[in-house]
């Protein structure tokens, strides 16, 4: 009973907290969150998981859509480099790696915001250990700026939707 309420708890807060999304690369770093569940590591429970066969399939689009929906840090994990199952997937994640840190500081974002990764399959340690230390970095910078007026609030939204009348 009490650890369900521990339980409870910690999803609610992760609710009312920041919240961040992981692109993880199907062969290694999805297996290795998934050894960091199976192990019973624990790490925040902030982070929504979107596996991907490959970091190389990220399109920078998706990494900027998921800021303008709301997301406050956005995380993409991928294979060791020399051990991606596509071969260049993640060589050609690490150069657009340096684009989306760019199209970031156009946005307005801090760059602390978005985190790339490598994580094999057998390192649930290091994944969990990157989700805590990223969850603490955002934290620290806060709420993103583009994140969307919540339905009811009084806001900029609201504004918009008055003017359209
Ligand atoms: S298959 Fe994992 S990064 Fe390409």
């Amino acid at each position: 009973m009490e650890e369900e309420k521990k339980e409870e708890r910690s999803i609610t807060e992760g609710a009312d907290d920041v919240r961040i999304l992981a692109f993880l690369c199907n062969w290694c770093s999805y297996a290795g969150a998934d050894l960091a569940g199976v192990s019973r590591l624990q790490y925040p429970p902030n982070v929504l998981d979107v596996r991907v066969m490959c970091t190389g399939t990220i399109s920078p689009y998706f990494v900027v859509k998921a800021f303008q929906e709301g997301m406050d840090g956005v995380l993409i994990a991928g294979c060791h480099i020399g051990d991606c199952h596509y071969l260049k997937g993640n060589y050609m994640t690490a150069k657009r790696f340096q684009v989306l840190r760019e199209a970031l500081r156009f946005l307005g974002l801090e760059e602390g915001r978005l985190r790339l990764e490598w994580v094999s399959a057998a390192e649930g340690e290091k994944y969990a250990e990157v989700v805590r230390s990223f969850t603490e970095q955002v934290r620290a910078l806060g709420p993103s700026p583009l994140r969307r007026v919540p339905a009811g609030a009084k806001g900029r939204g609201e504004e918009v939707g008055r003017r359209r009348k």
